[in-house]
């Protein structure tokens, strides 16, 4: 059902409570998430956005509740991506001509998604749409988190529409920064930026800084994915900036799988060791075969320091250590130190894996690593212990 937030503005998404998974498998959305489409209505009457694909129907039935869908001027699509662009087709069906303003980019990906040749009009930064007493002016957002994304920021009312940039996925009843619980949201917000929007960081800086510099007054930011952000809105501006310079907390982070045992009790001896030399340090463990994937690569968003063990499988490391690497090669974290450690029975070439990839995603690797056969016996817990000690004066 629609909702009111300005006189103007009115919000026509969809919350969906039951999203568990997004992009697929790659993304956990524990707390379910929201599609925000807004609808404007000045002399001219703006659609910004749709829903995702299987609301579709819902979408447009909503919709017509709140208006006939003729008088539907125009749709701006920030970002073609189906979780917005995904009731675009059925919408279009009933108003086949209404003009679609979207970026060069987004022409591209609604093409490719639909294979549909609509009413394309595009724009670029600084193009501007009068709708009355409003003007829409777009601002392209490259990498903010596709080529195709941009935003769309409503004069008078003053609205950023950010689609994807400073979203959550993060379903609430409320629509607003300061109705829901902040603890949750901006753990959701910087999960969100952790997993999709790191490897962009420097774009990310690079478009804040000339969003600033256009010197628009910010009412609301109204993101694609969970709350708008109404109160104190360039909060999440703020925060976004400081996320994108390389982010860290007095955090270690330890992530390991484990066969028999081994690897967790060095992991566990090796966190021993860090806290009896720094007892300032914030320090988890995350057997990574066990715990979410993304909630992970958010504690590791968060860590100055990163220790990662696997016991030798096959000469080579386990699956879910491997799937993690392989996603912050990916994300391209940066200013972090690392280093490795694991238990084997024979061949043990788990460390230096572990190593060369950490290498890889742009990690400092302050050590060789520490490497302990079978099961650690006091001895070598004890060496782990001294691991740990020593990995604290290394970072
Ligand atoms: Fe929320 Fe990039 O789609």
């Amino acid at each position: 059902m629609s909702r009111k937030i300005t006189d103007k503005v009115t919000w026509v998404g969809k919350i969906d409570w039951e999203l568990k998974r997004f992009h697929g498998e790659e993304l956990s959305t524990h707390r379910g998430s929201t599609y925000n489409a807004y609808l404007i209505r000045d002399e001219k009457t703006v659609l910004i956005d749709t829903v995702w694909k299987p609301y579709e129907k819902e979408f447009v039935e909503n919709l017509k509740k709140e208006i006939d869908l003729k008088e539907i001027d125009y749709i701006v699509i920030n970002h073609g991506e189906i979780d917005h662009s995904g009731a675009l087709e059925a919408l279009l069906n009933e108003i086949p001509d209404t003009p679609v303003y979207c970026t060069a980019n987004a022409v591209k990906s609604l093409k490719g998604h639909y294979h549909k040749d609509w009413n394309f009009v595009q724009v670029k930064t600084g193009d501007t749409l009068d709708i009355g007493e409003s003007k829409l002016i777009f601002v392209e957002a490259r990498m903010l988190h596709w080529p195709d994304s941009m935003f769309t920021y409503m004069t008078g009312e003053n609205i950023l529409f950010s689609n994807d940039a400073f979203g959550q996925h993060y379903a609430a009843e409320k629509l607003f920064n300061d109705k829901v619980d902040n603890d949750e949201l901006y753990y959701e917000a910087m999960k969100y930026y952790a997993n999709i929007l790191t490897p962009f960081s420097g774009f990310v800086k690079k478009k804040i800084y000339e969003l600033l510099d256009m010197n628009l007054s910010i009412n609301m930011i109204c993101t694609s994915h969970g709350v708008i952000w109404k109160d104190n809105p360039l909060q999440i501006v703020n925060k976004y900036l400081e996320w994108a310079n390389d982010y860290q907390e007095n955090q270690i982070t330890i992530v390991y799988d484990t066969m028999w045992n081994g690897t967790r009790r060095m992991a566990e001896a090796i966190a021993e060791g860090i806290r009896e030399a720094d007892s300032s340090v914030v320090i988890k463990l995350y057997n990574a075969a066990k715990f979410d994937k993304n909630d992970i690569i958010t504690e590791i968003f968060k860590s100055k320091a990163i220790l990662v063990g696997s016991p030798t499988i096959n000469r080579g490391i386990s699956y879910s250590i491997a799937g993690l690497l392989e996603m912050i090669k990916g994300l391209g974290f940066k200013n972090k130190k690392a280093a490795a450690f694991g238990a084997y029975g024979w061949s043990g070439e788990s460390v230096k894996i572990i190593n060369e990839a950490l290498e890889k995603a742009g990690f400092t690797v302050v050590n060789d690593g520490i490497r302990v056969t079978w099961n650690p016996d006091a001895q070598a817990a004890d060496e782990c212990k001294e691991f740990g000690r020593t990995l604290v004066k290394q970072i």
